[in-house]
């Protein structure tokens, strides 16, 4: 279970100190999915990066099971990272000189040798479709087909939270539903906690929670004030 309490971020900036998530606080159980949707600028990547383990808060605690991922060591930190979270980012950040085969590796270079990652690599490759391109570079693929290794990277080595920022931004309406459909399959098989960024409502709709985040600050839904009764005349 993701927990996350009273996080606040606030980045030194030329202009003086730019507060950018201001006591956000959520919990998510193993299996639950959340969208987070909000304006240009109002931290949604800050706080994936916040809960992921990227980036540490200003205050609050982030605890993934019973784990605080900035009481660890760095050294620590990037292990839990390693092994507990997948990100699949914005700009999906494959490496351009690796294959795509080898892109999905690259998270089990680190750490103890996993001698099953090439043939689970593989299969989660022919289960985002991209069997028929292993040997393909990131130049040599669709802007979808680039989102999917992107997925199939995140979920190589079986992570408890997946965070994913606007994983079908750049895609036309059907490629976006393929990806969502897959990250959906994917999340459903493994049972990871998912948040995921997006600006379409029609992504947002097929997740558990849908979330709202405005100049840093996240509102769940719960707190929204129940309209007052109006008398019919
Ligand atoms: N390292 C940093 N230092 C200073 N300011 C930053 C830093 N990173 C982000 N910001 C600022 O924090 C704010 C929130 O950024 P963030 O990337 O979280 O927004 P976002 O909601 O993901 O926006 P978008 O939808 O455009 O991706 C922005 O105004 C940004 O300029
Ligand atoms: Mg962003």
């Amino acid at each position: 279970m993701l927990d996350a309490q009273h996080l606040t971020k606030t980045y030194e900036s030329p202009s003086g100190p730019l507060t950018v998530l201001n006591d956000v606080s959520f919990s998510l159980g193993r299996g639950d999915s959340a969208a987070i949707m909000g304006p240009s600028g109002s931290g949604k990547s800050s706080l994936l990066y916040v809960v992921g383990g990227l980036e540490p808060p200003t205050s609050g605690v982030v605890r993934l099971g019973v784990q605080n991922p900035y009481a660890m060591t760095p050294a620590a930190l990037a292990a839990f990272r390693n092994a507990k979270v997948g990100f699949v980012f914005q700009d999906h950040c494959l490496l351009p000189q690796c294959t795509v085969l080898e892109n999905v590796l690259v998270p089990t270079l680190v750490g103890e040798v996993d001698a099953a990652a090439p043939e689970r690599a593989r299969t989660l490759l022919e289960h985002v479709g991209l069997g028929s391109r292993l040997d393909h570079r990131p130049a040599a693929l669709s802007g979808g087909e680039k989102q999917r290794v992107a997925i199939a990277r995140a979920m190589i080595r079986q992570p408890h939270l997946l965070l994913c920022d606007e994983p079908t931004g750049n895609l036309d309406a059907d490629s976006a539903d393929r990806v969502a459909e897959l990250l959906l399959a994917l999340h459903h098989e493994q049972q990871t906690v998912l948040l995921v960024v997006t600006h379409s409502d029609a992504l947002a709709k097929r997740f558990h929670k849908r979330w709202h985040i405005v100049r840093g600050r996240l509102s769940t839904g719960h707190a929204s004030p129940t309209p007052p009764d109006i008398e019919p005349h």
